[in-house]
């Protein structure tokens, strides 16, 4: 069925099978337009993301959150790709609403953080270790240690990273990856110029991305430089990956994400090729497109 996103793809869809995303609205909207915009070479190809235009954020969130929960009732024991930020504390907020409810349960899940600032304990109120343990970890039931992220004061930085593929690897990898977009187009800490195939590793922060986090650590100079995140690689492995973008602040790089070229200078366009991808954009953030 055209524009249905059924979540199945191939593990690590490769470059060359790139498309442009189709585009869905949802049913409240008058017009449906799905279609593959372009196709590559390669006459077996035709993977693209779907795109889903939503009304507003709470729309977004109730699906988002619609998919991780058939996710979990279908495989309990499902490993989740995590993401922090501002877009996802009301899909957060939403998921403990469920959980509340006993609709969802992550007592068999796990949990995968996509990255950590350097240098930053997880008892660091200012981490993303904070931010989960408030925004989710205590108001579900993940089992204890079963969610983690990537901590940003191991020792060694280079063997943390390296621990964290395989952690991924052992837990039969990634069954579903949330993603927000930095207004740069990064995707977890994977700033523009990163390689498709970069993994788990240690990234100096972008100035637009150390700005955007000022106002949480008071001002630009106590923002990290470095951050360890999962690569784009490990990302685009995932089996399914939802992206999230609300508000008219992602407008140009959500273009930029599905219209503009692929390759290192807007990492999140790595994904218009990731026929198991969707993006799920409010109109405030599709007004560009
Ligand atoms: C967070 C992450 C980042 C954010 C992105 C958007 O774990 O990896 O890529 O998703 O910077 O941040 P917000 O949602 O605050 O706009």
């Amino acid at each position: 069925m055209v524009g249905r996103w059924t979540g199945r793809g191939s593990r690590g869809a490769s470059p060359s099978r790139r498309g442009r995303a189709r585009i869905l609205r949802t049913q409240h909207q008058s017009s449906v337009r799905a279609r593959t915009l372009s196709h590559s070479s390669n006459s077996t190809s035709s993977a693209s993301a779907i795109l889903r235009i939503v009304a507003d954020r709470s729309e977004g969130e109730r699906l988002a959150a619609d998919e991780i929960e058939s996710l979990l009732k279908a495989k309990p024991d499902a490993a989740l790709g995590l993401a922090t930020g501002g877009t996802m504390t009301g899909l957060y907020d939403e998921l403990s609403r469920r959980h509340a409810a006993g609709r969802v349960s992550f007592a068999r899940a796990k949990g995968f953080n996509l990255d950590e600032y350097l240098g930053l304990a997880p008892a660091d109120p200012r981490s993303f270790a904070a931010y989960m343990r408030a925004s989710l970890l205590e108001r579900v039931d993940f089992a204890p240690g079963a969610a983690r992220l990537p901590r940003g004061d191991a020792p060694d930085a280079g063997a943390e990273s390296k621990g964290w593929e395989e952690a991924i690897a052992a837990a039969g990898g990634i069954d579903l990856q949330l993603l927000g977009i930095g207004r740069n187009g990064h995707i977890g800490f994977n700033e523009p110029g990163s390689a498709r195939d970069s993994r788990t590793r240690v990234v100096e922060l972008d100035d637009t991305t150390r700005a955007d986090a000022a106002a949480g650590f008071g001002s630009l100079e106590l923002v990290p430089r470095q951050a360890i995140t999962a690569g784009v690689a490990t990302i685009l492995d995932s089996r399914r990956i939802l992206l999230l973008a609300f508000g008219r602040s992602k407008a140009s790089i959500v273009r930029r994400m599905l219209r503009g070229p692929v390759g290192p200078e807007c990492p999140a366009s790595w994904l218009q090729g990731i026929g198991h991808a969707l993006v799920v954009v409010d109109r405030e953030a599709a007004a560009e497109l």
